[in-house]
């Protein structure tokens, strides 16, 4: 089968289409035929640098395809040929892939495998981060950073459909930004244009917000720390924005009580993700199915254009996912 491997760490040209044999599959996994897989900046951080945790060497995080065999040591109810779409331990993309049964999602009938393979890993880290980590309760108020970002686009509709949060939302173009809106962001900002701790201190009445979801870092520390409330959830997921913090005034983070997370999906255990799918499964995918929630398509590449693909997910101009169009 064809798959996208890396020659050597570096850009979007050390990206190669090799030939693999078909993954064998253990107890409780099922092989699926990939029809779609999408990108994410963890593959992209794979690619330039060897993260320590991926043993697969053909990259991607998360498919929608068809069931082609199941183990028989494994007890599912899933069938040969049924719809499904989730997260696997590397591999997705390629023309086949072995994954966990428990974590395999069955796909709604209205979607396509296009827009199944939006889903799993931003709705999946945006589900963990607002409620099973950040707490999100109904009616708080909430900040997303990169807001058309695939999580970002995803996290806006979970915040108001589960818990009708205030949603305030920061992006550095207008058109993001209206596009946020529709997904039903209450506050915008252009972080290029506005500096967004003034703003959120207006919106909020000096008050601040009661959970961040943080994306950039360290060029955001300070501002992050002038829009959080008093006993605020602040939960770092990305560090577009850099990784180290020259000057950290720890005495503004206990003032505030600030409770202060670092995650990180990939690396978390088999266990985990099948809890974490399980819950997701229950609370989001019924509003995915009546249509209150959307997952957002920026743009859609063949395979064998996975090098352009990187490329328009590096120049951050994409609105939501990019996908990967593998069969
Ligand atoms: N920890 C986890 O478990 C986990 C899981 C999934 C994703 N993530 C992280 O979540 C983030 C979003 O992922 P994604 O796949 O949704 O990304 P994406 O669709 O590629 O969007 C990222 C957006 O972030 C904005 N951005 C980039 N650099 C920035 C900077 N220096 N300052 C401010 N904004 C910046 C850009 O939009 P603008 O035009 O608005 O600048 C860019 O389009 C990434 O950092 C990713 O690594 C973490």
């Amino acid at each position: 089968m064809k798959g996208i491997t890396v020659k050597q760490p570096g850009g979007a040209d050390m990206l190669q289409v090799t030939t693999h044999d078909i993954p064998n599959i253990s107890a409780n996994e099922i092989l699926v035929k990939v029809e779609t897989a999408a990108v994410n900046r963890t593959d992209i951080i794979q690619r330039e640098t060897d993260l320590g945790y991926m043993t697969n060497n053909i990259l991607g995080v998360e498919v929608a395809g068809t069931v082609e065999q199941i183990h028989e040591d494994t007890n599912t109810s899933l069938k040969v040929g049924d719809r499904i779409m989730g997260l696997v331990n590397g591999g997705a993309y390629a023309e086949y892939v072995s994954m966990p049964a428990e974590r395999a999602i069955t796909i709604p009938e209205e979607l396509s495998f296009i827009d199944a393979a939006a889903i799993p890993e931003v709705f999946l880290t945006a589900y963990q981060t607002l409620f099973w980590i950040g707490q999100l309760k109904e009616n708080e108020t909430v900040l997303i950073h990169a807001g058309g970002s695939g999580v970002g686009t995803a996290a806006i509709q979970l915040a108001k459909q589960l818990v009708n949060a205030t949603v305030i939302t920061t992006a550095g173009s207008d058109e993001k930004l209206s596009f946020c809106k529709k997904l039903g962001a209450d506050y915008l900002i252009n972080y290029k244009k506005e500096d967004f701790s003034e703003q959120i201190a207006s919106f909020t009445n000096n008050n601040g917000v009661d959970l961040i979801l943080d994306f950039v870092g360290a060029s955001y520390w300070e501002k992050n720390l002038a829009s959080i409330a008093v006993d605020g959830r602040w939960v770092l997921i990305g560090i577009l924005g850099g990784k180290n913090v020259p000057d950290i005034d720890l005495f503004e983070l206990m003032k505030k009580r600030v409770q202060l997370t670092g995650t990180l999906l990939t690396p978390r255990s088999d266990s985990y993700k099948r809890d974490l799918t399980k819950d997701f499964s229950t609370d989001v995918l019924p509003l995915i199915t009546n249509n209150k929630i959307h997952p957002v398509v920026d743009r859609v590449f063949a395979l064998e254009d996975i090098k352009k693909a990187h490329e328009h997910m590096e120049v951050n101009i994409n609105i939501g996912k990019i996908i990967i169009q593998v069969s």
